[in-house]
């Protein structure tokens, strides 16, 4: 039997303690140890973009992560954004503009525009696309996603 690890991690603010096993994905401890079900599992290949959270302020695959490596790091999931009652601006932003259908990408298309919002200008919409090239999406067809993340870039970094 494989030795187990105490770790101990900022999860939305909150310090967490747990004993995991090394093999465990971030996003199984995530979801199925601290039911933060908002990260969601897709291609579990670090594929799909899903899954993606912020850990240590990049956005990373909790796929492809393993719990274990994250002791002492501060990861934010979509669950750190708002509520059903408060949307965070971005959140409303994908909800104005119509960025989401079915729903299944959102948290990782939110968590990486998160990312995205803090690192880069985002001044055109081609910098966008490409921001988000790595997050799949069945429903959207992009369009409307581009534009959520666009009405959120601050107007001075629009014209530039
Ligand atoms: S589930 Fe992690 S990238 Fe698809
Ligand atoms: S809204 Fe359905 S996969 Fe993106």
């Amino acid at each position: 039997m494989t030795a187990e690890h105490d770790i101990a991690v900022t999860i939305n603010g909150c310090t967490v303690r747990a004993r995991v096993e090394p093999r465990m994905l971030l996003s199984d401890f995530l979801r199925h140890e601290l039911g933060l079900t908002g990260t969601h599992v897709g291609c579990e290949h670090g594929v799909c973009g899903a899954c993606t959270i912020l850990l240590d302020g990049d956005s990373v695959r909790a796929c492809l992560t393993l719990a274990v490596q994250t002791d002492g790091a501060i990861i934010e999931t979509v669950e750190s954004l708002g509520s059903a009652e408060k949307l965070s601006p971005l959140q409303e932003a994908f909800r104005t503009c119509h960025g989401l259908q079915c729903g299944f990408c959102t948290p990782g298309m939110l968590m990486t525009c998160m990312d995205l919002l803090k690192k880069y200008p985002l001044a055109s919409d081609d910098q966008i696309r490409e921001g988000l090239s790595g997050n799949l999406c069945r429903c959207t067809g992009y369009q409307h996603i581009v534009e959520a993340l666009r009405s959120v870039v601050p107007k001075k970094e629009r014209a530039a």
